[in-house]
This record gives structure tokens, sequence and C-alpha cells, in this order.
């Protein structure tokens, strides 16, 4: 049975991996957010609610113990998010991180230039990169509430293509980065629903 920590789990997408998780493995689950009496426990039988927020190191190490998998759901100073989280994961020997970032961060969607406002998912990233972590970075579409589960994968160095991409889509990818052992380890996808 898999561990996963689940950072930033009042999230959108992370909410919708959640529910996936939980209705398609036997995996366990920390739900790790800031103000945690916004979010009910969907299955208290394998599922605990950890207050705390990821630059608060000492909670957020207390939380990783045991993981075997970190999934990182995050918006914000993500580059001070990417070094807490890696000095957590080598300060408790974790190794597993999907880490959701956005499209574009490499100059890769043609005809797009998005400039600053992706500078904290590229400066993540490349801290990322640069750590010895069997990372998977995620660089989305624009997300839609679509039911299908359609998409395709680029990797780094490639052309983005398509635009969207359906949360269900997401989810049905970190749940089999999650379950899988090496699976796309070590490197950064596109998704988008092609
Ligand atoms: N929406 C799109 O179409 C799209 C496309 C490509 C990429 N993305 C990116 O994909 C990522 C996930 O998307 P989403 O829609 O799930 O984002 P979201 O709903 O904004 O969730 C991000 C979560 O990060 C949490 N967070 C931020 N700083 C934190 C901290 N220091 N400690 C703990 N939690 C913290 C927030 O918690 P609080 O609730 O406490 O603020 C929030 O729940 C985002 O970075 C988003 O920009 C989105």
């Amino acid at each position: 049975m898999v561990n996963v920590l689940v950072l930033g789990a009042n999230g959108q997408l992370a909410r919708n991996t959640t529910r996936w998780f939980l209705q398609r493995t036997d995996a366990r689950l920390t739900l790790y957010l800031r103000r945690a009496s916004r979010l009910c426990n969907p299955d208290p039988a394998r599922t605990r609610i950890v207050e705390g927020d990821v630059l608060d190191s000492a909670t957020l190490e207390r939380a990783m113990k045991g993981q075997d998998v970190v999934y990182a759901n995050l918006a914000g100073p993500m580059k001070r998010q990417a070094e807490c989280i890696i000095e957590a994961m080598r300060a408790t020997g974790t190794k597993r991180l999907i880490f959701i970032s956005s499209m574009g961060i490499y100059g890769e969607v043609p005809g797009e230039r998005y400039r600053s406002v992706l500078d904290p998912y590229r400066d993540s990233a490349a801290l990322i990169e640069a750590s010895d972590l069997n990372y998977t970075i995620l660089r989305p579409g624009w997300f839609t509430s679509d039911d299908e589960v359609a998409y395709q994968l680029t990797q780094k160095g490639e052309s983005f293509r398509g635009h969207d991409v359906s949360l269900n889509s997401l989810s049905d990818l970190i749940v089999k980065l999650a379950l899988t052992p090496g699976m796309e380890s070590r490197r950064s996808l596109g998704i988008s629903r092609g």
C-alpha cells in the first residue's frame, strides 16, 4: 500500500486527484493544507489531514516521515516551496516527487511567451531538476472539468501540443505516476488533450 503526501490539498486539482486515489486505489493519503478546517475528511480509514504550511519546515518534515510519494499541488512562491520540499525530502529520505507546474516554462508553447508570471514555475522546476530526487514535473495546459480522460504527453525539449486538459486526465496520470515505480522518472512532461 502506497503512502502519498498531498501538499496544497485544498487546491482544485488536488481535490480531484484525492477523489481519484480514493475511488481507484488502496493508497493511504495525508492531506496537507493551510486552514485544515476547510476540508472534510473524505475517508478517515485511510486518509489523515494535517494542517500546515509548506514553508514551515518542521511541520512539513513531520508529515513527510513514512511517505512513499510526495505530490505537490501548489501555487504562489514556488521557488521557496520547492526548496522546502527538497530539503524535507532529503531529511526524511523520501525520493519520489510529483510536482505540478505549468505549460510554457521552457518557452515550449508555440506562439506563446508567458514571461515573468511563470518565473516561480521556472525557478522551482530548475531546482527540482538539479536535485537527485526521483521527480516527475507535470506541465499541464489549461484545466477543464470535462469528464473524459484523454491526453498526450510531450517531453522536455519537444514543442507543447494542444491547449487544454481535463482535471480527470491529470488525476489519472498523477495516480499512475504515484503507483508505478520508475514511471517517467526524472522527466518533465507537457500534458494536454492534444
Ligand atoms: N488552472 C489551470 O488551468 C492551470 C493550468 C496550468 C497550470 N496550473 C497550475 O497548476 C497548479 C495547481 O492548480 P490548482 O488549480 O489545483 O491550484 P489552486 O486551486 O490554486 O491550488 C493551489 C494550492 O496551493 C496551496 N498553497 C499555496 N501556498 C501554500 C503553502 N505555502 N503551504 C501550503 N499550501 C499552499 C493553496 O492553499 P490555500 O488554499 O491555503 O491558499 C492552494 O490550495 C497551480 O500552480 C496552477 O497555477 C493551472
